[in-house]
């Protein structure tokens, strides 16, 4: 998968992808993620790449023409399956999105700053619009790293161990269950017996049983979605 991001903090997306399995994932070819800077292809004076917004108003507003201009330069070379706009005003990202994402060939993600883009961007050119959660962030660029991280561990052969991500939390509509390693007895704090009887069959619903009773807890709401 082949991931281009349009952005005018590009620094801001070095590390996120430069260690971990993100690296390994990079590194084996499985996934590309390049950063291009706004600025670069702006016609404006000065790398000027925002306004002032029409009406008045506090705050200044990514131009569209900067913005197309970078758009179309990518699309010379490649077709998008996606060209994604990060806003907080977007449908809530979600583990579903994240799998469906992770199907795609070529994806295209464009970070937002100051009050936002240009409407007719998003309007002729976005196809999708993601938020990663009720709050506001300085701009779209770390929202962006934890979307690229949500679908690039997904992709096949990331993880050492490819049936983990199936056990994530949320894959089944359900949290994980409590996990435990060793010491078997911590500071008079004792793992639950039945994670040291062996059998895989207790022990798998074991799992499940303290699946649905933390997500019944924490998050009622998972188990009524679909
Ligand atoms: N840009 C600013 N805040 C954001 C959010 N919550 N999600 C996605 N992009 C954003």
């Amino acid at each position: 998968m082949r991931i281009d991001i349009i952005t005018v903090l590009p620094e801001l997306l070095e590390s996120p992808f430069s260690h971990s399995i993100m690296k390994r994932a990079r590194e084996k070819g499985l996934l590309e993620v390049y950063t291009h800077n706004l600025r670069d292809t702006t016609p404006y004076k000065q790398a000027q790449v925002d306004d002032y917004q029409f009406g008045g108003g506090a705050g200044m507003v990514m131009m569209a023409e900067p913005l197309a201009i970078a758009i179309e330069l990518l699309q010379k070379d490649r077709n998008y399956d996606e060209i994604i706009y990060m806003t907080p005003d977007g449908p809530l990202f979600d583990q579903k999105t994240a799998n469906t994402l992770s199907l795609k060939e070529n994806i295209m993600i464009i970070c937002g700053h100051y009050k936002g883009i240009d409407e007719r961007i998003r309007d002729h050119f976005i196809t999708k619009e993601i938020s990663i959660g009720d709050y506001v962030l300085s701009g779209g660029e770390l929202a962006a790293a934890v979307v690229v991280d949500a679908i690039g561990r997904l992709l096949p052969g990331v993880l050492s161990d490819e049936t983990s991500a199936l056990f994530d939390s949320f894959q089944d509509g359900l949290l994980a269950p409590p996990v435990y390693t060793r010491p078997a007895d911590f500071r008079g704090w004792p793992v639950p017996e039945v994670l040291l009887c062996g059998d895989p069959k207790k022990i798998d619903a074991w799992r499940h049983e303290q699946s649905l009773k933390r997500t019944e807890e924490r998050r009622p709401g998972l188990m009524k979605e679909d």
